[in-house]
């Protein structure tokens, strides 16, 4: 927990850390790589640090982990409760002035313990060692103080490590967890897994199916979970990205990936491309264990709505499968947005899950347009139905207060999704969502973000 001495610095500097937290995140992995060019070409995502999500995420974390801090605090007006509202396991609640400020997320996890609980199930599979963190502090420290210069004092300097090392020896508790919950030792996350299958199953999607290249099958995972795959690329890197796992046999496992088709003069993404085009059957691949808090076993029996769209299918596809055998009467809606029928994955599969089930119903959507662009023209209606949800019409859906909604699929779709499930009585608490990338936190805000998914 901060001193007093140390609240006190935090909150006077918090303003001008703000204002360059994205200085602070450039110049922090410019020292990063430079010490350890091994960390930018087989742990962290290349793409995203070219296109520098990767920068705004950490600037973004920075600010609101210390946002979250002083909310925290005693004697914070906005502390137990306060401009707090739960989103989702998945989601992120209320968070600071100061990160809006820094111009990025409009909203942003209340609490340190919500901010660190989604990052260490990224970071779950990285197999992230003491050393690296301290790597971490150090080169974050030297960026604090390129960045701040002169507004570094020592209590300003001293206040920030605090936010530093809280946030990590939370991580490392949190990840431990994991890892114990998956009954693994720390360095053993990685696992070898065999491609048994590789179909293309609609435009830009391949489907694959993995077990385990060894005698020890493949760990049990829970719907709504996904797994971090590792692939080593042409030029010899080994890139990791996550999939939804998708549901089927317990000892294989099933994910698709959707190619994602980079805007030029931007490749296409690294990994999708490696899966879709490169991968065989026959090829071993590394994959950790199952991760991802984000699931229906352990929920209430309340009537489900699912909302996905484009490649979102994977998990919503994950926990059908899953209700199909355990709870077949449970009852589901779900609602599937697609461009058009030629990129419809798992449209089979889908019909059929549903079909299995006497209380679920189903309805499709082409939007026949981008699923992205389309936030552009509902961002006007974010406080009532959006646009993407007018040709279903949630009306028609028989929402009632103790629905529980899971939304996957771009950011902008899902946060205009949100905004018209709220619009239409369904409590924001009861309303979670699985993001593809990382999460800018705009699903609970108007932003437009990213969205090269759908
Ligand atoms: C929990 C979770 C579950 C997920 N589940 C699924 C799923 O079930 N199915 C699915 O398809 N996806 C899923 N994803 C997304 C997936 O992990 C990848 O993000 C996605 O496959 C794209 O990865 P990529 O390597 O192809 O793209 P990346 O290489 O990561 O590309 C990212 C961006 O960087 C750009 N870029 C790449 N290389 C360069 C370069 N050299 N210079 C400049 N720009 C560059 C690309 O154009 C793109 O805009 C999930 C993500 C998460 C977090
Ligand atoms: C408390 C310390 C740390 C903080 C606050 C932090 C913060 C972050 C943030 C904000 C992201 C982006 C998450 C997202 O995309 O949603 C991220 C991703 C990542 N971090 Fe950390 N990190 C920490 C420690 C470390 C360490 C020590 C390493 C080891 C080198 C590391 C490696 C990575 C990698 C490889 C990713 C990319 C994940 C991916 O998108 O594939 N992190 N981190």
């Amino acid at each position: 927990m901060a001193s007093t001495t140390q609240l006190r610095a935090l909150r006077a500097s918090l303003p001008v850390v703000a204002e360059r937290a994205r200085d602070i995140a450039d110049e922090f992995y410019r020292r990063l790589f430079g010490t350890r060019p091994d960390l930018l070409r087989d742990q962290f995502n290349r793409g995203d640090l070219a296109q520098g999500r990767q920068q705004r995420e950490l600037a973004r974390t920075i600010v609101a982990l210390a946002q979250a801090v002083l909310d925290a605090a005693p004697g914070s007006t906005r502390g137990e409760g306060a401009d707090r509202h739960r989103a989702s396991s998945g989601g992120r609640p209320s968070g600071g002035d100061a990160a809006r400020q820094a111009g990025a997320p409009t909203l942003a996890p209340a609490t340190p313990g919500e901010i660190v609980s989604r990052l260490a199930q990224r970071h779950a599979a990285l197999g992230v060692t003491r050393d690296e963190y301290d790597l971490f502090e150090r080169h974050l420290g030297e960026a604090f103080a390129v960045a701040l210069g002169p507004d570094l004092t020592a209590d300003v300097a001293d206040a920030w490590a605090a936010v530093y090392r809280q946030a990590r020896d939370e991580m490392v508790a949190t990840v431990e967890a994991i890892y114990r919950q998956a009954d693994l030792e720390p360095g053993d996350e990685w696992r070898e897994a065999l491609v048994t299958e590789h179909r293309v199953e609609a435009e830009d999607v391949v489907a694959l199916t993995l077990v385990s290249a060894d005698s020890e099958a493949l760990p049990r995972y829970r719907a709504g979970q996904f797994a971090s795959v590792q692939v080593r690329l042409a030029d010899g890197a080994r890139q990791i990205r996550q999939y939804s796992l998708r549901g089927g046999h317990d000892e294989q496992w099933r994910i698709s990936a959707r190619l994602l088709v980079g805007e030029p003069p931007a490749p296409d993404g690294e990994v999708s491309s490696h899966l879709m085009g490169e991968l065989r059957v026959g090829d071993v691949v590394s994959v950790s264990p199952p991760i991802g808090s984000l699931t229906i076993d352990d929920l209430d029996d309340a009537p489900l709505l699912f909302v996905s769209a484009g490649i979102g299918c994977t998990p919503v596809l994950g926990m059908l499968d899953h209700l199909a055998r355990t709870e077949p009467d449970r009852v589901v809606t779900a609602l599937h947005f697609e461009r058009t029928p030629e990129r419809h994955a798992h449209r089979v599969e889908l019909e059929a899950l549903v079909a299995s089930m006497p209380n679920a119903t189903l309805r499709v959507s082409y939007t026949q347009g981008s699923l992205s662009a389309l936030s552009a023209l509902a961002e006007a209606s974010i406080d009532g139905p959006g646009v993407y949800l007018d040709p279903i019409d949630l009306a028609r859906v028989d929402l009632t207060a103790s629905h529980r909604v899971f939304l996957c699929g771009p950011v902008p779709f899902m946060a205009i999704a949100r905004a018209a499930l709220i619009g239409h009585g369904v409590d924001a608490d009861r309303v979670h969502y699985f993001v593809f990338g990382p999460d800018d936190g705009s699903v609970t805000g108007a932003d437009t973000g990213q969205g090269g998914l759908g």
